[in-house]
């Protein structure tokens, strides 16, 4: 209801205004697109009638009388999701393609210090132009701004870009920056230098979409983390990602809501594991019969599969989990699930999320392409992330666990806090053919059945070296369990660690090999 008194009307005046910009042109605009607009976008990410807006008013510097310009194509302010506080801005293509100038920067950046300063999540739904071209070098100061925020919140509060229209030269550098990426196909594109600029300079003919659509950047160059077919399912995705994080690095993840509903048949983990060792299984089949019920949560499901990072509850608290997938690559690490996993074991650590390793891992993938591309660079950054992390790290052996990729997967000596192993571990430097093909040359040369000795000296070095036993033994394993009663042990060791204390040494920070 309006109030008349003098002092309103201008107020009055200003909100209508405000209010006839959003009209039904406003919607068919971008709907004419296949899109959603900024507003819409904000109603299905946050609690219902949560949103509060700030800096409705700001207008384009230089702008100012343009049809549209409040705001400056840019909705932000503060809101809930899932009963939390968020923060979050988004680009509004209607205005100028959502480019962003001066006073756009100046809202993001607003919000950013806000988030960080108040301790929330900030998330940033994209869909611009880039650069506005009008108040060129204003407009590269303005990015300039935002990354050097992006920089500053790292570590201190999640920060999740969403990519729902173009997405293209720089601007692509402010979500680079974030934890976490989400794409919608067909719609968002990311990329450096765009298909023209590929022509130009190259001659090559590539589309938009093939270049730096979603499923590029989901499953080859790892950029995006989650990928969606629409826009509604996508942002219902960036809040079911919230339930598993802290709002920032004093506070922990938020319990569950749910009662807790335990896998109902863990005996089935004694039976995933084949008999015979080279065959694979799928990995997610123990994790489904370990973690509460229907709690997983995949980060990078479509990059790098031969490892899985997710996070998912256990006993109804957030866990990450870093698992080898012997169903692809045979479980191996190479250089891209080592950056995977490394990035997913550092966001864990830097938001007290606790990490369990289901171990079965054959070793590093051999061969000249993944040296010359730098698995050595790479695997230690793997190496590097588990050392620092002083969250909670628990490993389980559940098969192979050979040579270098033994030591990298939270091993015990790297700062394992419980190192399990179920009886069909392999704890060993090589795989039993390796190993008896190096300790063996000269005896299975000489042999006038070398075939049938090498089987036999396999056997032998299965059942005197690769198991758990020896390991155990000596303390590089804890405990030898039964798998059936991996989860209850699991609880038990994660409740233990719950007072896990790690001072750091003073430094101004480590050299991670990036
Ligand atoms: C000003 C822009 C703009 C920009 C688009 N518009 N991009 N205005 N600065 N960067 C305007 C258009 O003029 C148009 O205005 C409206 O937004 C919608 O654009 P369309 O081209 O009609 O839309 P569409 O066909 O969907 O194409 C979208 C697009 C294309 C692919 C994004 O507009 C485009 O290629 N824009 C330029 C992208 C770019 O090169 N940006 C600079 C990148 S370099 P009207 O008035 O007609 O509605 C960069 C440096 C960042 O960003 C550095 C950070 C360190």
């Amino acid at each position: 209801m309006h109030d008349n008194r003098p002092a309103f009307i201008r107020f009055n005046e200003r909100n209508e205004k405000f209010a006839e910009q959003y009209n039904q042109e406003y919607y068919e605009r971008q709907h004419a697109k296949g899109k959603l607009t900024a507003r819409e976008r904000i109603d299905i990410l946050f609690d219902k009638d949560s949103f509060e807006e700030l800096d409705a008013f700001v207008r384009p510097r230089g702008g100012e009388n343009l049809p549209g310009a409040y705001g400056d194509g840019l909705i932000c302010g503060h809101g809930r999701i899932n009963g939390r506080k968020v923060f979050a801005y988004a680009q509004d293509f209607n205005f100028m393609g959502g480019s962003l100038g001066s006073a756009h920067a100046a809202k993001i950046v607003k919000v950013q210090d806000m988030a960080r300063k108040m301790g929330h999540p900030i998330i940033g739904l994209i869909d611009s132009g880039g650069a506005r071209i009008q108040e060129g070098i204003a407009s590269l100061a303005g990015y300039a701004g935002i990354f050097l925020r992006n920089i500053q919140s790292s570590g201190i509060i999640p920060q999740i870009s969403v990519i729902l229209g173009p997405a293209a030269g720089g601007a692509v550098y402010s979500p680079a920056l974030t934890d976490f990426i989400f794409m919608i196909r067909h719609t968002a594109q990311m990329f450096v230098t765009g298909p023209n600029v590929v022509k130009e300079v190259l001659n090559e003919d590539i589309s938009a979409e093939q270049l730096g659509g979603a499923d590029v950047h989901s499953t080859k160059s790892g950029v995006t983390q989650f990928v969606y077919d629409d826009e509604e399912h996508t942002l219902l995705g960036v809040r079911k990602l919230l339930q598993y994080l802290p709002s920032n690095n004093i506070e922990l993840a938020p319990l569950g809501n749910e009662p807790v509903v335990e896998p109902d048949k863990p005996e089935r983990l004694r039976l995933i594991i084949p008999d015979e060792s080279f065959r694979p299984y799928d990995m997610l089949d123990i994790i489904s019969n370990i973690i509460d019920q229907d709690s997983l949560f995949e980060v990078a499901e479509l990059f790098a599969s031969n490892i899985i990072t997710a996070f998912a509850r256990l006993n109804n608290r957030v866990i990450g989990i870093v698992a080898n997938q012997p169903k692809v690559l045979a479980g191996t690490l190479d250089a891209n699930s080592s950056v995977k996993a490394a990035r997913f074991v550092r966001f864990c650590d830097a938001f007290n999320i606790p990490l369990l390793v289901l171990e079965d891992v054959p070793g590093f993938l051999p061969g000249s392409e993944q040296e010359h591309i730098g698995l050595i660079r790479h695997g230690a950054k793997l190496l590097y992330a588990f050392g620092e992390a002083s969250v909670p790290k628990i490993t389980v052996i559940v098969r192979k666990a050979y040579g270098g990729a033994y030591i990298v997967m939270n091993s015990k000596n790297m700062g394992g806090d419980f190192n399990f192993a179920w009886p069909t571990a392999e704890v060993a430097v090589m795989g039993p053919e390796s190993a008896v093909k190096i300790l063996h040359r000269r005896t299975l040369e000489a042999s006038e059945n070398p075939d049938q000795l090498k089987q036999q000296l396999i056997t032998e070095y299965r059942e005197q070296v690769a198991n758990p036993y020896i390991a155990d033994e000596l303390g590089y394993i804890d405990e030898v369990i039964d798998p059936a009663t991996t989860r209850k042990k699991l609880i038990t060791a994660f409740d233990l660690l719950r007072n896990k204390y790690m001072e750091k040494m003073p430094r101004k920070h480590g050299n991670v090999p990036l």
